[in-house]
């Protein structure tokens, strides 16, 4: 649509403004373009069509103002160039059209489909640069608005469109049937799927254990499982940290600690075994290992089914080179035991960074694993490593993508790392002030329209996107886990 009293300029080439009449239905986060007339140069043929997008509305002297962004140049042959950064005045501003949007995804090279662009042109796919998940990535949104249903869609396209090995973190067991395709999905995206080889890792007599190994986690790991503090538990501490030095060494910890001979192996062939640990401490008859050892007994440690013993750990799993892991979270019997496995997998990937191998790190209620308060030594310590991740994985392959319902939940080192952005539902203000902060990138006026979201709508914005913008998440092709469980009616 183009009026007479449609007035659009721009003094530096890079931002605009404009004026409409106010009917138009033109508003935030809208394509537009904008015919323009340069002066005629050997580079430039004069006359362009500048693409843009708008960013602010409001109402003045009976017009709707505001201002917006340019994006690019679009040149005959239907493609788009980075704007020469020439000032102009235009009365000439109208609704992208579909292959305007179309142009700009080519040239970003996003191909990734996550659904439909909210978009009054036509239909235009929703498309995500998928080399730009070596970066980390935030969803969030509140109970019930998709971030979960969205999560599994995200991580089908991925594991269709790229070959990125990714680990997801799986709280709710919502993605352990993420192998099961739908009848709905297409034939080229069933075949993918289908070769692909996904684990699921779950604790139900049926599928390959969710396990960790004690001993692979770092000394301070260990010591958060055992609920050992260096200072005030100094004499333990002591006792625990001797065991672990001579765990590998000819005696093993009974050998260390003094006993006489005869105690039970505490470690074999170099491995600890959390078994004999209690067994192998009294044996040393030393007041701290008697202590120690009751520790270890009055958690109930070694009840856990977390610890691997002669099976495979998560980690061990994921050396053998599968696509994607699935870790089952919600199949364990305890919050600590899933903080165990989670800082055990983490401990790991972080150790093994030099091996720079690629990896999409996916955390649903990412909060429960780094938490902006975190409540104990285990929950401190994983957050300290998503915290290191955040901060220095990038140019080691380790990739996060986490999700949460409110972006204070999350320490906020790790918040202020993520360069991509998915934004459901979000009703608080405090959390919408809070993400206008920390995502400069994400145009307020868009967060302001997130309260106002249908399940399944985001705002997507970020290094991953062309620009930001407002979609419907496509549909699922492969079985949710624990979708809602509807309110049983008569009848
Ligand atoms: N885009 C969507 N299309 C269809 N159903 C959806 C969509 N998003 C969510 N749902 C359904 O709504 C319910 C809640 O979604 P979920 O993703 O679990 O929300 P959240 O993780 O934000 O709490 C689930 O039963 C899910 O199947
Ligand atoms: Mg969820």
């Amino acid at each position: 649509m183009t009026t007479e009293t449609t007035l659009a300029e721009s003094f530096d080439g890079r931002r605009f403004t404009y004026r409409l009449p106010r009917v138009s239905s033109i508003g935030p986060g809208d394509f537009v373009t904008i015919g323009v007339t340069f002066p005629e140069t050997a580079e430039h043929p004069g006359a362009a069509l500048v693409m843009g997008q708008v960013l602010t509305r409001a109402t003045k002297a009976g017009d709707a103002v505001g201002h917006g962004r340019i994006l690019g140049e679009l040149r005959p042959d239907g493609t788009v160039a980075t704007s020469g950064g020439d000032p102009f005045t235009s009365d000439d501003l109208a609704p992208a059209g579909a292959g305007v949007l179309e142009a700009l995804q080519a040239r970003e090279r996003a191909t990734l489909r996550i659904g439909d662009l909210h978009h009054s042109r036509g239909n235009v796919d929703a498309l995500l640069q998928p080399h730009r998940f070596n970066r980390h990535t935030f969803l969030c949104g509140q109970s019930g608005s998709g971030k979960t249903y969205a999560l599994g869609v995200l991580l089908e396209q991925l594991l269709i469109d790229t070959d990125l090995p990714m680990v997801i973190l799986d709280p709710n067991s919502d993605f352990v049937r993420i192998g099961e395709l739908l009848e709905s999905a297409s034939s080229e995206d069933a075949h993918r799927l289908r070769e692909l080889d996904v684990r699921v890792l779950r604790n139900d007599g049926e599928h390959h254990p969710v396990t960790a190994r004690l001993t692979a986690m770092e000394a301070a790991s260990q010591a958060a499982v055992l609920q050992l503090d260096p200072l005030t538990d100094r004499g333990e501490y002591n006792t625990f940290l001797r065991m672990l030095e001579s765990a590998t060494g000819p005696g093993g910890v009974a050998g260390a600690l003094g006993a006489a001979a005869g105690p039970p192996a505490i470690a074999t062939e170099g491995m600890l075994n959390p078994h004999t640990i209690p067994s192998a401490l009294r044996a040393t008859g030393e007041p701290d290992a008697l202590r120690l050892a009751q520790r270890v007994e009055n958690l109930g440690i070694l009840d856990w089914d977390v610890w691997a013993g002669v099976g495979q750990s998560v980690s061990e799993v994921l050396d053998e080179g599968p696509r994607a892991v699935v870790v089952d979270l919600g199949s364990l019997h305890t919050h600590e035991e899933q903080l165990a496995v989670s800082l055990a997998l983490l401990d790991e990937l972080w150790a093994d960074r030099a091996t720079r191998k690629p990896r999409l790190i996916v955390i649903d209620e990412a909060h429960n694993v780094v938490s902006a308060e975190p409540a104990t030594q285990l929950q401190r310590l994983t957050t300290e490593r998503v915290i290191q991740i955040a901060a220095e994985g990038r140019k080691f392959g380790l990739w996060l993508l986490l999700s949460t319902q409110r972006p204070s939940k999350i320490h906020p080192n790790v918040l202020s790392q993520c360069d991509n952005v998915i934004v459901m539902r979000m009703s608080s203000p405090a959390d919408l002030v809070e993400l206008e902060a920390v995502f400069g990138f994400a145009p307020p006026e868009l967060l302001a329209a997130t309260p106002f979201f249908h399940q399944g709508e985001a705002l997507i914005a970020g290094g991953f996107v062309p620009a930001p913008a407002i979609i419907q998440m496509g549909a699922r092709r492969t079985v949710e886990g624990g979708s809602d469980v509807p309110v049983p009616m008569p009848g």
